[in-house]
């Protein structure tokens, strides 16, 4: 089991990763506050953050190559953020640096139980436009997978996919944060992974049993995409196409923060994915999500490829 990985380690996938790059300002917090309410917060910490930034750097630390479209705000922490892409082995020649915009912000609070909400002030985020994906097409040639999620300007994401298809990559769309998704997208994703929220957005119902999972399944993939990978959270992920279904139970940890748990399941999907068996690639991309929800941060707890594979190693006992 999991031979692939060493394989991967040997000859990577190709990622080109379009997204956003935040930094995410974070109040750890007893419980998260309510409507009106003046709460005591325990800690603040700023952190790398972005969706888009998550999963690219998620991609080079399990060791694929990953390039990255973006733009960070021409200011100290767009600087910061081209700088650490940089450290993490990450190409940014296309990362813009946009004068006079602010950097993407995301204003966060972790409860005790690991639990967030988030707000999203998307700043230069917004200033990656269409024709500037155009203008970068030369950025998808050679490249294997494409992945892009919904924090960008919906024309953006739309013109990227379309590229990408052009271009011959696999495309994958982590459907967060939730967003309309025009119907004409659709038939340009191989892959969707929406989480419980994103998927009752765009379905409009709650996934809670097999034949929920089922039904949302079934109707993104009448709309048009090839597949689709239901993330549960702390109940797994649930794999469906027209013609099989997988469902990989999660396993039972102990959550610190489950922020950007999603992105670094996601691009365990991007790395693992068509290198070896559906289960396979499901328990991988479960096990990068496990991991960073074990430690705090974003980007901070976006794991190794060393860490997820001792983490299997962990679990092969039980799987076997
Ligand atoms: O998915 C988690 C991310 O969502 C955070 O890092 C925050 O920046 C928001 O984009």
């Amino acid at each position: 089991m999991f031979e692939w990985v060493n394989t991967l380690r040997r000859v990577p996938p190709n990622v080109l990763v379009v997204g956003s790059a935040n930094t995410d300002i974070v109040a750890k917090v007893p419980r998260l506050p309510t409507e009106g309410e003046s709460l005591r917060g325990n800690s603040l910490s700023i952190v790398f953050g972005g969706k888009g930034a998550n999963q690219a750097v998620a991609l080079a630390r399990i060791g694929a190559r990953v390039e990255f479209i973006s733009a960070v705000g021409g200011d100290y922490y767009g600087r910061l953020m081209k700088n650490n892409f940089k450290r993490e082995g990450i190409l940014t020649s296309a990362v813009r640096m946009v004068r006079g915009e602010t950097s993407g912000t995301a204003l966060i609070f972790v409860d005790e139980g690991g639990r967030n909400s988030i707000v999203v002030i998307p700043g230069a985020n917004h200033r990656l436009l269409p024709e500037d994906m155009v203008r970068d097409e030369n950025h998808f040639v050679g490249k294997d997978i494409y992945l892009t999620q919904l924090e960008l300007l919906p024309e953006t994401v739309e013109v990227g996919l379309v590229l990408a298809k052009k271009n011959g990559l696999v495309t994958i769309v982590d459907a967060g944060p939730p967003r309309n998704i025009s119907d004409k997208v659709f038939p340009y994703i191989d892959l969707i992974s929406p989480n419980e929220t994103e998927t009752e957005f765009l379905v409009g119902i709650k996934p809670i049993t097999k034949k929920d999972y089922r039904r949302c399944a079934g109707f993104l993939l009448k709309k048009g995409v090839r597949a689709v990978v239901l993330k549960l959270g702390a109940k797994g992920c649930y794999y469906a196409d027209d013609t099989q279904e997988v469902y990989v139970p999660g396993f039972k940890i102990k959550p610190v923060d489950t922020t950007a748990a999603g992105d670094a399941f996601t691009a365990g999907l991007a790395f693992a994915w068509g290198k070896a068996s559906l289960e396979e690639v499901l328990l991988f991309a479960n096990s990068a999500g496990a991991l960073a929800c074990m430690k705090f941060g974003a980007q901070p707890s976006m794991p190794y490829l060393d860490e997820v594979k001792s983490f299997l190693n962990s679990i092969r006992k039980s799987l076997e």
